[in-house]
């Protein structure tokens, strides 16, 4: 497959660090949100990144521009027409995702490779809803984008071996390392690290720890780089409130089912960092743990 374009659909968390992966790797990048705005914040949190690497001296100001310049932000989907790849990197939602594939699929010429980033809905019934499921497989990559060297490339009951093997080369072709996993949700690391996740919410409801002796206890007890509760500050609550609801929608387990107090703090829009709160307070420096969750 030869990968000269690249299109990502979605510039938030981790649409903004797929886009930059690929342009550093050499692409141009067609990267889609659903307005102006969200596509300032998305490419505003790449510029930062950047900037952030030739202030500590990881690059020059003139590989920052050159990978800048392969980048082009769009509202609409009609431009990633002339994509080799496409990524999807939207909300953790189906009918939302469906929408944007379908929409893909009608603009696309059928060499296009489509791949979604989602981290529990099915790979297979995606591809089923477009005329290319044998050109369709699971790209999973793992936040922060351009930090985390994995990606977990997953084919579908109906994705083709040269398609499989293709999208292990692109996510190679990013520097990353890939994994293969089948379609079972959740793939190989959500199925084990959720309900790790999900675990801490219980403990902290249950009096075990505070918000900070639980991140502590794994952190130096089990050498962790940072605790559940700071992760899924990172995640994003409401990305994790999904997941957990489409992973125990799937296999009916306890260990998959949200934790009353995700619910409620999705409810009251404490999403972690990317809303200035959730287990902690980003508005202090350093973070401060959040009083009277439980
Ligand atoms: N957060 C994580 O750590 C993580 C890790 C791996 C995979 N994922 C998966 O990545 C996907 C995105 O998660 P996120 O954390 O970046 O969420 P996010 O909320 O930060 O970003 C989603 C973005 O998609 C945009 N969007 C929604 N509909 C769109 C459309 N039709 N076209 C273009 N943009 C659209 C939204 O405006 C938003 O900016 C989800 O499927 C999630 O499960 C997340």
């Amino acid at each position: 497959m030869q990968v000269q374009t690249v299109g990502v659909v979605g510039c938030g968390l981790m649409g903004s660090g797929i886009a930059q992966v690929c342009a550093e790797a050499g692409y141009r990048v067609l990267v889609r949100e659903v307005s102006e705005d969200l596509l300032a914040k998305g490419l505003g949190r790449i510029r930062s990144f950047l900037d952030k690497g030739v202030e500590k001296g990881k690059l020059t100001q003139e590989r920052r521009a050159e990978v800048l310049g392969r980048l082009e932000g769009t509202t609409s989907l009609q431009k990633l027409a002339a994509s080799d790849i496409v990524i999807e990197v939207v909300v953790e939602n189906l009918a939302a995702k469906r929408e944007v594939f379908q929409e893909l699929d009608a603009v696309c010429p059928p060499r296009t490779l489509f791949a979604s980033n989602t981290s529990s809905l099915s790979i297979t019934e995606m591809a089923a809803t477009t005329k290319r499921p044998d050109r369709f497989v699971g790209l999973h990559f793992f936040n922060p984008v351009p930090l985390m060297k994995l990606v977990e490339v997953v084919r579908s009951l109906l994705t083709s071996a040269e398609s499989f093997e293709n999208a292990v080369e692109f996510a190679r072709s990013l520097g990353k390392t890939p994994v293969r996993a089948s379609d079972k949700t959740g793939f190989v690391v959500n199925r084990l690290l959720v309900p790790y996740l999900l675990d801490a919410i219980r403990a902290l409801e249950e009096g075990v720890g505070s918000v900070l002796d639980i991140d502590e206890g794994m952190r130096l007890g089990c050498g962790h780089p940072m605790g559940p509760l700071t992760l899924l500050d990172f995640v994003g609550l409401d990305t994790t409130y999904a997941i957990a609801n489409i992973m125990f929608d799937e296999f009916r387990e306890r260990r998959f089912a949200p934790p009353p107090l995700l619910k409620r703090m999705v409810q009251a829009g404490l999403f972690g960092r990317k809303s200035g709160k959730g287990f902690y307070d980003y508005s202090h420096e350093p973070a401060q743990p959040v009083a009277g969750l439980v």
